[in-house]
């Protein structure tokens, strides 16, 4: 088949395909058919909107075929309401159960966290997933050295990784709260939105963590870390040409919240 393919027995004409086509790929006249444009193969983006948007299932694309796009469930649909408690009863968790978090639990995380808007739809975010407690103690020790290294050679924040090296060398691990799992989002070096692609597809992650009984805290220490410091790259091992952009504890949170903490209100500033 060719790369879009438009049933002219059922499409309506309604022009919404070539509506919300990012590149303006269609060429479409009222009360005409949709045509790709002649180039389509080379600057389609995939993004399969044309395909999702169309109200009769007139429109096939061979790469983002209509048979895997799936309908949106109308019952599943959130409210405000819901959406706006599930973002602002969120919470960093540092304080986890002793519980490892099956394979099958995270997987479901990132296959929803896939969903995130991603520049160009470049689809770029990659993923490591450490869940094994004696990996994850090994992060942390290297991250004692990191910060250890840190402290005397004055990178950084120093007088905040003092502090933070002084409680862990009493052995609570500050560097990732002793988190059952760590996730790692990472990208091809030199894309600049691909680190917004990554952090957005971890922000993705973290609020459906909370719909499965888990929490999150970004590992921020951990990131620059794994960006400066060369034996946590090479415990990392991330694949040459890539760099990591977001890292994320993961686990059973030891407590629940009962209350949304008061966050400033936000600065808004309208023009004209
Ligand atoms: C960091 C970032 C920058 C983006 N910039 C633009 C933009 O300038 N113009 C635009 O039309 N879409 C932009 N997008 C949207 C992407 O093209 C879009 O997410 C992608 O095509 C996938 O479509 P979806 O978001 O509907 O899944 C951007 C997305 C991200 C994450
Ligand atoms: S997949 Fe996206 S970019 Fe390609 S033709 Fe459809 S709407 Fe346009
Ligand atoms: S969205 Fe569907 S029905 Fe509407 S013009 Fe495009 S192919 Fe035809």
């Amino acid at each position: 088949m060719a790369l879009i393919e438009v049933d002219k027995q059922t499409c309506t004409r309604c022009g919404a395909c070539a509506a919300v086509c990012p590149g303006g790929f269609f060429i479409f006249r009222k009360g005409r058919y949709p045509r790709p444009i002649p180039a389509i193969q080379e600057f389609c983006l995939r993004c399969g909107h044309c395909v999702a948007v169309c109200p009769a299932d007139s429109l096939d694309h061979r790469e983002i075929p209509l048979a895997q796009c799936p309908p949106i469930e109308p019952s599943l649909k959130v409210t405000f309401e819901q959406f706006a408690q599930l973002a602002r009863s969120r919470r960093s968790i540092r304080a986890y159960k002793d519980k490892k978090v099956p394979r099958e639990e995270i997987t479901r995380l990132i296959d929803v966290a896939r969903g995130a808007p991603t520049g160009h739809n470049a689809q770029t975010v990659r993923w490591l997933v450490f869940d094994d407690r004696g990996e994850i103690s090994r992060l942390s020790e290297i991250g004692a050295d990191w910060m250890r290294w840190s402290v005397e050679n004055k990178k950084g924040m120093v007088q905040f990784l003092e502090g933070v090296l002084k409680r862990q060398e009493t052995g609570y691990d500050e560097f990732l709260r002793s988190a059952p799992a760590i996730v790692v989002a990472y990208a091809e070096k030199g894309n600049p939105i691909a680190f917004y692609d990554c952090v957005i597809a971890l922000t993705y992650l973290e609020l459906a963590a909370g719909t499965a009984g888990l929490g999150c805290c970004w590992a921020g220490l951990l990131q620059s870390a794994a960006t400066g410091f060369p034996p946590m790259m090479e415990v990392l091992a991330i694949p040459e040409g890539h760099v990591p952009c977001g890292c994320m504890m993961l686990g059973y949170p030891r407590y629940g919240y009962r209350r949304s903490p008061r966050r400033q209100p936000a600065r808004i500033a309208w023009r004209p």
